[in-house]
């Protein structure tokens, strides 16, 4: 495994309206190994996606997507890398004035590479995939909360990225749309896509991920395995995982 197949953290530091949401935080999502970050609302998860994909930019340390240091650069000189990774964020962000077709190939159209005729393979190919076809020509406002996170899936698939990070996926679904998003998700993996989720839904962090990060307090205070996470002596970590009464307090 080399440096240019993984995407990094290393010593970072990130505060907000005088909050450390992050401190001397390091991270490593290595290519193949799909990873779930576990935490409290609040917590910072979302925050570590958008440091990651340089949508937001940290105190001091550094992020890495392969051999390339983003951290200080202008986007336009990052931009070939970040292409390697999608985000599903949390509601899907979907565009209300567009068609479901235009929200998935809105990103190809505007690169401006491919024919209006290869987009729309692309398109019906992505929705085909995520089993959501039929609604091509709908509009957001028209789809139920799990088809929206399908189609959001859906679009963040079409420029075929290498990683894909889940903002709280499962969150607002039943339990049949939770099954059908880990499913993608596990179909994803099988196509060689490397997911990064953040949540804290265990059902689907233990039915799609191999490795867990769980974040606390600004501090990385598990990283391992799911046995290892069950195994767990740290008081924190099994508070999370068998919340107890103290849990209506922290
Ligand atoms: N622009 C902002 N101004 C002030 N506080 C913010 C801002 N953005 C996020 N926060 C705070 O940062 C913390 C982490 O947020 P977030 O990453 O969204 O947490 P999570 O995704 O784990 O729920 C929260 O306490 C949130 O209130
Ligand atoms: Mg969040």
């Amino acid at each position: 495994m080399t440096t240019s197949d993984s995407i990094r953290m290393e010593k970072l530091c990130y505060s907000v309206g005088g909050r450390t949401i992050l401190e001397d935080f390091d991270f490593h999502l290595e290519r193949g190994v799909n990873r779930t970050i576990l935490g409290v609302s609040g917590a910072g998860k979302t925050t570590i996606l958008k440091l990651l994909l340089g949508l937001l930019e940290p105190d001091s340390g550094s992020v890495y997507i392969g051999d390339l240091c983003i951290t200080g650069l202008p986007e336009s000189r990052f931009m070939n890398q970040r292409k390697r990774i999608a985000i599903v964020f949390q509601g899907g962000a979907l565009f209300d004035s567009m068609t479901v077709g235009e929200n998935v190939g809105y990103r190809l159209f505007e690169e401006g590479c491919l024919s209006q005729n290869e987009i729309s393979t692309i398109v019906s190919e992505k929705l085909s995939f995520v089993g959501v076809e039929a609604a091509l020509d709908l509009y957001p406002a028209e789809l139920s909360g799990g088809m929206k996170k399908r189609v959001a899936i859906a679009r963040a698939l079409a420029a075929d990225p290498d990683y894909i990070f889940f903002d709280e996926p499962t969150t607002g679904l039943d339990p049949i749309g939770v099954y059908n998003i880990c499913n993608l998700m596990l179909r994803l993996q099988a196509e060689g896509k490397t997911t990064l989720m953040v949540t804290h839904d265990l059902v689907t962090a233990f039915a799609t991920s191999q490795r867990f990060t769980f974040l606390h307090q600004a501090n990385m205070l598990f990283e391992g395995t799911e046995e290892e996470m069950k195994a767990s002596s740290t008081p924190e970590v099994r508070e999370f995982l068998q919340p107890t009464d103290r849990s209506l307090f922290i």
